[in-house]
């Protein structure tokens, strides 16, 4: 009973876990492409100078912010299915599509760099919804479209400030 409880996908009852492999590799993409990212956030909110001071600054702390929740969210959905997150700065350097940055940047470089990777960060989502529906995980499906809709918005808004 035990050993069987242990093999279910908790996430989706009726799956194996190794079912989920894929969908929890194309997570386990996402959560490191959004780690980098998060570092990212955080670096250019230290580090921007100039005229938009204030507003680049507020904004990324609002991001860098909403970002960690996310991520969490992300790394819990991966203990759900039954598996362990990548929990270390190695390990999602070593799995990110997304790459890091030094902190010579103008303010607009920042916000084109960050409408970049959340573009690239969309593409993770798309892919972790495409193995969420391959096998009927509307949990995950549902959790990963907010994080496009959210990450959409925010791209025509900071599109729509750098312009
Ligand atoms: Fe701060």
């Amino acid at each position: 009973m035990t050993l069987q409880k242990a093999e279910t996908n908790l996430a989706n009852p009726e799956l194996k876990k190794e079912d989920a492999l894929e969908l929890v590799g194309s997570l386990n993409v996402l959560l490191s492409d959004y780690s980098v990212v998060y570092q990212k956030l955080r670096n250019f909110h230290w580090n921007v100078v100039g005229g938009d001071f204030y507003d680049v600054h507020e904004k990324l702390e609002e991001e860098y912010l909403a970002a960690a929740e996310l991520i969490d969210e992300i790394a819990e959905r991966i203990r759900v299915m039954g598996y362990k997150p990548i929990s270390t700065m190695k390990g999602f350097l070593e799995k990110a599509n997304i790459s890091e940055t030094d902190d010579d940047h103008t303010a607009d470089q920042m916000i084109q760099a960050v409408i970049k990777d959340y573009k690239a960060l969309i593409l993770s989502m798309k892919t972790v919804v495409k193995h969420a529906l391959a096998i009927n995980d509307y949990g995950t499906d549902h959790m990963v479209r907010e994080m496009i809709i959210r990450t959409e918005k925010k791209i025509w808004m900071f599109q729509s400030f750098v312009k």
